[in-house]
């Protein structure tokens, strides 16, 4: 059957999709799910962030695609067994969204902007001291096609550029490369700027905290552009009021919406965007799952099947 379930939690957005779905591909069949909706014997289902019942009701389910790159909300192997193939967005119009919202990090670390802005309303004509990019070390966390760009995109700005992976990787493209615990303290020391694009895993929760964040370069700065989860605010409020941190571009939270009561809300040199890094083009997305459904459909692999075991 051709049939492709929506499963997204926001119900106008599940609808935009459904649109674009039903206009690029009047083929397939397109039902919007939510816990109300009986079984639909749907082979392929299109979700974020679905809730459990859609796996436990669905049985005849023979691929996911979830829409966007981290797939940690689906509980491969608790709650979709592992055997399960589920698809993620490769790209799909993030990655340069991404390299952009490190760059505004990257600038509000070093370039006096937020100075200059605040010097307007007074008229007032005051130069600060230029930027020394040796100065400003950049390490990245994660070297998927994100990670890649992010870190190419600063790099051919001129500052400093090395990457750690879970992982050993072979680049190509002359970023200063580190991999694994072994190399874990190596990077850090050497990063004034930290800039977080890892995959939510139990091996990645929590890794930004004090021992991480002590091992930086003084005065650093913290861009997380991945999962709230991999903070333990504690330990971050912790290095921005001793000196340790200058600032923090944050995106992602442990609870979304940001609670009003956070201190991130109001801590010093901490600055806030509600989980919109990098966002899933719904033209980009249709296009690329279409594709890998139509590669299915002959029998074949698409690419982009997240690894059980990996948890990406
Ligand atoms: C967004 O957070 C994503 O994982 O794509």
């Amino acid at each position: 059957m051709k049939k492709i379930l929506i499963a997204v939690q926001n119900p106008d957005d599940a609808q935009e999709w459904a649109d674009h779905f039903k206009q690029q591909d009047p083929s397939w069949q397109v039902q919007i799910w939510t816990p109300d909706t009986p079984f639909t014997g749907a082979h392929y289902a299109v979700v974020w962030q679905p809730p459990a019942r859609l796996f436990a009701q669905e049985k005849d389910l023979k691929a996911v695609f979830n829409l966007g790159a981290g797939v940690d909300a689906l509980g491969i192997g608790s709650v979709i067994p592992a055997e399960m193939p589920v698809y993620r967005i490769e790209d799909g119009g993030m990655a340069v969204q991404m390299a952009e919202y490190a760059l505004h990090g990257v600038l509000l670390a070093t370039r006096r902007f937020t100075t200059y802005a605040q010097q307007q309303p007074k008229k007032e004509w005051r130069t600060h001291a230029p930027v020394l990019r040796s100065e400003w070390p950049i390490g990245v966390m994660g070297y998927g096609q994100i990670g890649a760009q992010v870190a190419n995109t600063l790099d051919q700005l001129g500052y400093p550029v090395a990457a750690w992976a879970r992982r050993e990787r072979s680049d190509q493209t002359g970023i200063e490369m580190y991999a694994g615990d072994a190399q874990f303290q190596a990077f850090l020391q050497r990063t004034r700027i930290l800039i977080n694009v890892l995959p939510l895993t139990d091996e990645t929760r929590g890794i930004i905290n004090k021992n991480t964040l002590d091992a930086l370069q003084q005065d650093g700065f913290v861009i997380n552009m991945a999962r709230g989860a991999h903070v333990i605010d504690e330990d971050l409020l912790a290095a921005l009021d001793s000196g340790q941190l200058r600032g923090a571009l944050l995106d992602v939270f442990h609870t979304e919406p940001l609670p009003v009561e956070h201190p991130f809300w109001t801590e010093p040199g901490v600055h806030i965007t509600p989980h919109i890094a990098g966002v899933s083009l719904r033209h980009e997305c249709t296009t690329q799952i279409l594709e890998k459904l139509a590669v299915l459909l002959q029998g074949q692999e698409p690419t982009g099947r997240v690894n059980p075991q990996q948890q990406y």
